[in-house]
């Protein structure tokens, strides 16, 4: 990545043209020693993972990476390291020139009340301690804006129907990489606060009303009054009680 202007993050970099997933390598790769910033990067993904179980198509022409971090944090920070992540995606695109890019709660990213990225946040545990973080980052760059779109699940785009131009996959990867790294330093220096505070101001889904749909438990829809600082969405329910929604899926109403 000529140009990388980083001090840790992808000074290691694992280049495929294909792998199942990037996040089972950086797993894998957990597991023998890795160093803590190293970065994994397909071409194309066979089996790719996304959130809650469900599969993510990766064809040529997307960005599918993972990044393996190793915090000095417990469990219920994770949370946060997805959030940090989208504002790092966020702050990528606006580099390329789109402005209007923002967070679903908790991982997507949405151009014109479009998915364009998806975050998939793992950790690692050894001893009941974490180890490592892995961070999958898979965003719709390049689908040729006349010969794929046809094809784009519903309510997904990519970066070149919004543009209406290609886009230069290695630059982007780059910029991300940097901006990741520039939030993990706003992150050790402001704590929590700084990047909810980031997070909020590009927030798709405070205001919304929403379904929540969280495992094991019944539906219930809501309003998005905001994110707690663990990084929870706040929904007030039409009973007017208040739920905290750690993980699960938020349905976007009106
Ligand atoms: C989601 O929105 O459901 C999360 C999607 C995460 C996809 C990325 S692509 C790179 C990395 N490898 C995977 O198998 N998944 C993540």
């Amino acid at each position: 990545l000529d140009g990388l202007n980083t001090k840790t993050i992808g000074k290691e970099l694992y280049l495929f043209k294909e792998v199942m997933s990037t996040n089972t390598v950086a797993k894998f790769l957990s597991e023998n020693d890795v160093n803590n910033g190293t970065v994994i990067i397909s071409e194309k993904q066979s089996g790719a993972k996304g959130r809650l179980g469900k599969s993510w198509e990766s064809p040529l022409g997307g960005i599918w990476l993972s990044l393996v971090v190793k915090p000095n944090v417990d469990h219920s920070k994770i949370p946060m390291i997805t959030l940090a992540t989208g504002v790092a995606v966020v702050k990528t695109l606006e580099r390329i020139g789109i402005e209007n890019a923002e967070i679903k709660w908790p991982n997507d990213v949405m151009i014109n009340d479009k998915k364009v990225c998806g975050i998939l946040t793992e950790a690692i545990t050894k001893f009941n301690s974490i180890e490592s973080v892995i961070i999958g980052v898979g965003i719709d760059a390049n689908f040729d804006v006349n010969v794929l779109s046809k094809e784009l699940q519903e309510g997904t785009t990519t970066l070149d129907i919004e543009l209406g131009h290609r886009v230069n996959e290695n630059e982007i990867i780059r910029f991300f990489l940097e901006e990741f790294e520039r939030i993990g330093i706003l992150f050790e220096e402001g704590g929590f606060e700084r990047i909810l505070k980031e997070w909020r101001k590009y927030s798709y889904s405070i205001g919304k009303i929403v379904e929540v749909r969280e495992p094991f438990s019944k539906s219930y829809d809501g309003y998005v009054l905001g994110i707690s600082r663990e990084g929870a969405l706040v929904v007030e329910k039409i009973d007017g009680t208040l739920e905290k929604v750690i993980s699960g899926e938020c349905i976007i109403k009106k």
